[in-house]
């Protein structure tokens, strides 16, 4: 039987339930008016009342808004959406700046609605349904009788996935300006604290590493203050029971919509109830809400599993993959591309081009990619970023006769941009030297020798809208590589007034995400490709615009094991931007087995990021092999079921698994990190098989149950010599298992 969504209201006992027999998520009207939580969880069957699940009573020094009730204290209610000042001193949910100075706000019900579907949140990336029954949305409205300020509480169920998306909507009612300076788009109070937090963070070249801690009482945080979602934190959460692993166990996922300044926070306070908080980061956001402004805070999204890590992630990625990611790339598989970056940086002409892409094309690429260079007077990174013309001296006929030559190659044409930047040592910048971001008087700092357009000006975005829509129109192109490749300094916007500086940040994000929307809406096929100097801006936010992101400018294969592993926690493989580079290997110098590299990228979007006049005639033969098993394949890496079977952060080996979605086909990727000499036995356990069906491993012919895959596993050591250049094993090789049953 199909699930369905379902929102209901015991108007008695002012009750909301939302489940799709998956999860429930359980709130209520408190006796003040402020909506108080009951419960998030695996779906518990509906009744009339769940008041008892609000735990009262009557604590020393507690403050009590009811001068007859002791056991009323906004510090102790778990509620829906804090505000701070009357009794909760926690962090809240909203803080509200007001014309006396006060930052006190009491917002109590006024009505509510159920839909059917999820309205869209305008301006803002956000999930969607497309037919009736995919989901209901409850929206709760709020107001504070003081300021006339109202508050709108969205809670979408979808049938089809364990998840809850939420937001917010701020919209002054009163007669005088208001400044918001909190809103986040989610704040869950949990009843306890026994939980495990785990946070993707890194930096440049090591993104998105698994990082988990135990919830302590006080404050447990991730964020980014660098206008891009960054490189350091991921804008993504889970807590973990203790003993949940993979395949078991409570996990309640937390993914935030947005690609700006966020902050993601628990809270444990002195009772072990823990508020779970995620928006756009308070600190330096400062917006102006006039009478009869409005103001819509990101979506986040909540994900429930009880059964581990896996399982969470897979609610993810067909939430993001389905229902975030749209239009015409959304359900097909990804072309197998070359990009020259690493094979030609900035040092290339027209013929040196054309002779990558023949070879490209000799592999079996469907796709060549022109990087960073191609444009104005862009021969290294000091120069020309914003003169979006292309370089006569190094195409002499144009960008429209490079993409014909590729055309004619039976290639498609991709290109690279960074719209949002420009070089001091520019013809705009020298034209509109005050359209970058930056305070007079202050230091307009440089990065990688550029500097910030300011995006929160409409004419500016404008005036890089025609550029680039110009290009687009001027040859053809059907893949665009869209970088950002630096974090904001100096946000100050030369149009905004004092009042509004705190505004500029999310001006910005919402400047990107205008051109975005633009784009996209007048070239509905080019696949667009997010990038943020590799993967600081791999975030949902982007995914509802371009539908894979570079993952990380680390290419070599080994580093890519922790780095797409990590990012699996919440993202696709149809998102995971992932490709073969050259060894040694620029970033690490490392050489590994081009069967390694490969066995790593083809779960991703899979392409290559060298050149192929550098390889033998029996590495040409062996990517094209590579390149005719993942255009067989593609489709069951990047829309199948993914699990993680073998952790690279705890061991020597990692390994995972793709499965199609009739459980017919298997993909298992295994790698050794480094040898050992006389290594113990290890055993994977494979995951996601129809347990009676069996599969026959199509590289050694041997056949197996699913249930014995499944529960007694496969012997790794016979995985040495599976790959061409594995031989008795050694360090970095690999294995990739194709398991097929009739
Ligand atoms: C950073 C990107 O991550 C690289 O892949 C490449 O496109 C360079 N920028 C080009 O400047």
């Amino acid at each position: 039987m199909d699930a369905s969504a379902e929102i209901t209201f015991h108007a008695e006992s002012r009750t909301f339930h939302l489940s799709n027999g998956k999860l429930s998520y359980i709130l209520h009207i408190l006796e003040n008016g402020q909506p108080g939580h009951l419960y998030f969880g695996k779906a518990v069957r509906d009744r009339p009342d769940f008041t008892h699940l609000q735990e009262k009573r009557q604590r020393a020094m507690a403050a009590n808004p009811f001068p007859d009730d002791d056991t009323f204290s906004l510090e102790h209610l778990r509620q829906e959406y804090p505000s701070y000042g009357s009794s909760d001193f926690r962090q809240p949910a909203v803080e509200i700046l007001q014309a006396d100075g006060s930052r006190i706000t009491e917002f109590r019900y006024e009505s509510h609605k159920i839909l059917d579907g999820k309205p869209p949140i305008d301006g803002l990336p956000a999930t969607y349904t497309e037919s009736d029954g995919e989901a209901a949305t409850l929206e709760l409205t709020l107001s504070d009788a003081r300021t006339g300020i109202q508050l709108t509480l969205f809670y979408t169920v979808f049938a089809r996935y364990a998840a809850i998306a939420r937001s917010a909507c701020l919209r002054n009612g009163g007669q005088e300006a208001a400044r918001i300076l909190t809103a986040m788009s989610l704040s869950l109070d949990l009843p306890d604290s026994d939980y495990k937090w785990l946070q993707l963070s890194g930096a440049w070249g090591r993104e998105r590493y698994c990082k988990t801690r135990r919830l302590e009482t006080g404050i447990t945080e991730i964020g980014s203050l660098r206008g891009h979602s960054s490189h350091e934190h991921n804008p993504f959460a889970a807590l973990l029971r203790p003993h949940t692993t993979e395949s078991a166990g409570e996990v309640l996922g937390l993914s935030l919509v947005y690609s700006g300044n966020f902050r993601i926070q628990a809270e444990t306070d002195n009772q072990n109830v823990t508020r779970l908080s995620a928006g756009i980061h308070p600190s330096g956001f400062d917006w102006k809400l006039e009478p009869g402004g409005v103001f819509r805070t990101p979506e986040a999204i909540l994900v429930y599993s009880g059964d581990g890590l896996n399982s969470m992630s897979r609610e993810f990625h067909r939430l993001y993959r389905e229902r975030l990611v749209r239009g015409y790339w959304r359900d097909r598989p990804r072309p197998v591309l070359l990009n020259c970056w690493e094979a030609a940086y900035f040092d290339f002409t027209e013929d040196r081009l054309l002779r990558i892409a023949e070879k490209a094309r000799e592999c079996g690429a469907e796709l060549f990619v022109l990087d960073d260079g191609w444009f104005g007077s862009r021969t290294s990174d000091r120069a020309g970023l914003g003169d979006w013309q292309p370089n006569p001296q190094r195409l002499p006929h144009g960008l429209a006769g490079l993409a014909e030559k590729i055309a004619a190659m039976g290639m498609r044409f991709g290109l690279w941009i960074e719209p949002e930047m420009v070089n001091p040592d520019s013809g705009f910048y020298r034209r509109h030297p005050d359209w970058v971001l930056g305070a007079p008087g202050r230091t307009l700092c440089e990065s990688r020798h550029q500097l910030v357009l300011d995006f929160s000006r409409p004419e500016v975005v404008d005036a890089v809208h025609s550029m680039i829509r110009g290009i687009l129109h001027s040859a053809e192109i059907s893949y665009i590589k869209w970088d950002m490749n630096r974090s904001i300094t100096g946000a100050w916007s030369a149009a905004l007034p004092a009042d509004r500086q705190g505004e500029v940040f999310h001006r910005y994000i919402l400047g990107v995400y205008g051109l975005y929307e633009r784009l996209i809406r007048e070239f509905p096929e080019i696949l667009f490709e997010s990038c943020s100097s590799g993967g600081a801006r791999f975030d949902p936010g982007m995914l509802y615009y371009a539908p894979q992101t570079w993952t990380s400018d680390d290419t070599d294969c080994i580093e890519r094991l922790k780095i797409q592993y990590g990012t699996s926690l919440c993202y696709p493989l149809s998102a995971t931007g992932s490709h073969v580079s050259a060894v040694p290997n620029h970033q690490t110098h490392r050489t590994a087995p081009l069967s390694t590299r490969a066995n790593v990228a083809f779960f991703g979007t899979f392409g290559y990021e060298l050149d192929p006049g550098a390889l033998s005639g029996a590495e040409i033969r062996q990517i094209q092999a590579q390149t005719a098993f993942m255009k067989r394949y593609r489709a069951i890496f990047q829309f199948g079921d993914f699990y993680r079977l073998k952790s690279p952060f705890s061991g020597g080996e990692a390994a995972w698994m793709c499965v199609s979605g009739d459980r017919k086909t298997a993909i298992v990727g295994w790698y050794r990190i480094l040898c050992t000499v006389n290594p113990p036995f290890s055993r994977l356990r494979l995951q996601g098989l129809d347990p009676g069906a069996l599969y026959t491993d199509t590289g050694t012919g041997a056949r197996y149950f699913g249930d014995e895959l499944m529960y007694a596993g496969l012997t790794t050591a016979a995985f040495d010599g599976r790959s061409p250049e594995n031989g008795d094993g050694g360090d970095f090789a690999s294995a990739l298992i194709v398991l097929t049953a009739e």
